[in-house]
């Protein structure tokens, strides 16, 4: 049940490029073979800025998931859904928003940052707000582990953290908590309830990590614990009460290298990217007009590649050798900017050709794209009510 899971989300902007390929993507490609993973379309959270304009995100949320596709995320291997297609994140951020402190909300740093940058816009909003309780409920209502974001995203996931230890601790302390602990250890058979308390001494008494490890794997392992039990031992380890929700932890994405046509970060806001379809003559054209190192005027001037963003390309594209030939045929006023810039072309277009076929693929079977999605849609829905059954359990709402 606590086994490792990742889960990320991303905005639907439609169309991606090659930053995020090269800053998100490509990293879901190695977690997707590595863990169980669940990526989804965060539709909810572009509302949280954009609720004044809200046309077009159906048709973003398409073609980002067909860039996805694309770049090899693998629906055999990883889930993919859309945000509001689990309802169940609804319930999960209200039920939270009961107990969470306004200043925890009002002190995370996007808070006043996006408000400021965004100032056209009227961020005032109680949504806006709650924009951080929206993500935490995303995590936890998959009991996801571990979250791969970007250093932006950091402070989110420390509010997730301290989120779920205040509600563990708020619900999980149910009378006679320690009784049922110890009732369920016994449940565990002889040798692993021996392991079990020696594991937990060794944690609790000398802060032992590695046999805190070994006990949540023991009761990962072990068949026959009721769900309740479970939680109980997992919490009865680290010394809280029961643990309903599970604290995850950033997976630190690292900035992108690949910066955009014009040196700058690439993004669409600045017109600098070459996207995931583009045209193998597009590609070329948008290369051969780069800006160069402006010192080089003529054909006859030496430049300096630390001073080009072609460079830049080069450092994420060309082996040893090929950067070997720019530097000295650069400084030496050796070779030309166009000669330069071929084997970038060629390695980006070398790149995006199976991205390409792939996307046509897909945009070809959109029928195809609705049952990826509509599969693990359902698929995501399936483990977020196991946590809303026990979230709803923790405080109270038994009605029925
Ligand atoms: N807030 C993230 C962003 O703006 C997207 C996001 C929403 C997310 N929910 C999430 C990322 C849960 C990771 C996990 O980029
Ligand atoms: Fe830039 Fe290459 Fe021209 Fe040097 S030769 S300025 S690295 S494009």
């Amino acid at each position: 049940m606590y086994s490792d899971r990742v889960l990320s989300g991303m905005r639907p902007t439609g169309r991606l490029h090659l930053g995020h390929y090269h800053g998100v993507l490509k990293n879901w490609l190695r977690l997707q073979n590595e863990y169980q993973c669940l990526f989804f379309v965060a539709d909810w959270h572009a509302l949280t800025t954009h609720y004044d304009t809200p046309q077009g995100i159906e048709e973003n949320v398409r073609d980002m998931v067909v860039d996805w596709l694309a770049a090899g995320v693998d629906p055999a291997q990883a889930t993919l859904f859309v945000q509001s297609r689990v309802i169940e994140h609804a319930e999960l951020h209200l039920l939270l928003s009961m107990m969470t402190p306004l200043g925890w909300l009002e002190r995370v740093p996007t808070y006043k940052d996006q408000q400021e940058k965004l100032a056209s816009k009227d961020l005032s909003t109680y949504g806006f707000l709650g924009y951080p309780l929206l993500m935490s409920a995303d995590i936890l209502i998959y009991r996801a582990n571990r979250v791969p974001v970007g250093e932006d995203q950091i402070p989110h996931i420390e509010f997730t953290r301290e989120l779920a230890r205040r509600f563990n601790h708020m619900y999980g302390r149910e009378p006679g908590f320690e009784d049922k602990a110890r009732a369920a250890v016994k449940k565990l058979g002889s040798k692993k309830a021996r392991l079990y308390d020696e594991c937990r001494t060794a944690y609790q008494e000398k802060g032992d990590d590695a046999a805190l490890e070994s006990a949540k794997a023991l009761l990962n392992d072990a068949q026959n614990l009721s769900m309740n039990d479970r939680e109980r031992l997992f919490g009865y380890l680290e010394g809280s009460g029961k643990m309903i929700l599970v604290e995850p932890e950033a997976l630190l994405t690292e900035a992108s290298k690949m910066p955009g046509l014009d040196g700058q970060k690439m993004s669409k806001s600045y017109g600098n990217t070459i996207s995931l379809r583009e045209d193998p003559d597009e590609v070329a054209r948008k290369i051969r007009t780069m800006p160069t190192d402006p010192a080089r005027v003529r054909r006859t001037d030496p430049g300096n590649p630390a001073k080009c963003p072609v460079w830049q390309f080069h450092l994420v594209y060309s082996d040893d050798a090929t950067r070997q030939w720019v530097t000295a045929g650069c400084t030496s006023a050796g070779i030309g900017c166009i000669e330069c810039k071929q084997p970038v072309i060629d390695a980006v277009r070398a790149e995006l050709a199976p991205i390409r076929e792939r996307a046509a693929y897909y945009e070809d079977n959109p029928d195809q794209v609705r049952n990826i999605l509509a599969d693990g849609c359902e698929k995501a829905q399936e483990l977020a009510r196991d946590t809303m059954r026990d979230v709803r359990d923790a405080m109270g709402l038994t009605f029925s």
